[in-house]
């Protein structure tokens, strides 16, 4: 089978960029975005259809298998990871395939994607207590686990800007795995967070519900955290009050 990979060359963020489109055959129907992206690169010579011959493909991987998030792009459009994305996915035997653009751009098909980092960092999602799991919580808890810092929820959300106060469900689901386990003052802190720079900004408009390469149940995981935080946040207020009226 041969397919024609339109894919977006760019030397850095100061030059302009444009689509090349480079031949790839193949007789494998399994073969991935990021398998022909590591064999266009092993080619003596990497030259386009028109014969124009330029360096290497700038583009990220690591695990190969789903699980580091680092190839996540645009494959037609969509995002996607390079190493779940398979050539012959596309029946027209033509491909599109280009850097996520909500991040800034490195080279070619290579983002700076430290802001989801960052922004972790700056929510203070870690715990300084110790975690519940139990039958109510782990569900959730390990549904969040799962999530890969890839970026591809942020790149369809249209509330998200880098830089930005709202950090989008890359912060979210991290976010919610803490607050369904923890309990005292870390909870109460990582809460105010979650208000803060995933609740206020969220429009709720759940374009983000099916793009997760990971299989997170984006919505549910949103429902039941919020639900959670409600939870304990009531039952602390109540538990003042009731302690309140005995003394
Ligand atoms: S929630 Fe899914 S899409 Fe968003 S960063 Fe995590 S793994 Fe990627
Ligand atoms: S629900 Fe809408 S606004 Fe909220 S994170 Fe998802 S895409 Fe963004
Ligand atoms: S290389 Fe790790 S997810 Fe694709």
């Amino acid at each position: 089978m041969k397919y024609l990979l339109d894919i977006w060359r760019q030397r850095d963020k100061d030059t302009d960029g444009s689509f090349r489109t480079y031949l790839y055959e193949t007789d494998s129907d399994t073969v991935t975005v990021a398998s022909a992206l590591s064999e266009l690169n092993k080619r003596k010579e990497l030259a386009d259809i028109e014969g124009v011959v330029s360096g290497r493909i700038v583009w990220e991987c690591s695990c190969m298998q789903k699980k580091c998030g680092a190839c996540a792009m645009l494959i037609n459009g969509k995002p996607r990871l390079a190493c779940d994305a398979r050539l012959s996915d596309n029946k027209s035997g033509r491909l599109r395939i280009e850097p996520l653009r909500k991040f800034p751009l490195v080279a070619d098909l290579t983002v700076n994607r430290q802001i989801i980092f960052d922004d972790l960092r700056q929510m203070q999602v870690w715990s300084e207590s110790d975690i519940f799991a139990d039958d109510r919580n782990n569900t959730v808890m390990y549904e969040a686990s799962r999530c890969l810092q890839c970026g591809c929820c942020l790149e369809v959300c249209p509330n998200f800007a880098v830089g930005e106060k709202f950090f989008g469900m890359s912060a979210m689901v991290p976010a919610s795995r803490l607050l369904a386990g923890m309990t005292g003052s870390s909870f109460d802190r990582l809460r105010k967070q979650y208000g803060k720079v995933i609740t206020d900004g969220c429009g709720k408009s759940l374009a983000c519900r099916n793009i997760c390469p990971a299989g997170i149940d984006i919505e549910g995981l949103m429902a039941r955290s919020n639900a959670a935080v409600l939870w304990k946040w009531f039952s602390k207020r109540r538990s003042r009050h009731d302690n309140g009226n005995n003394t």
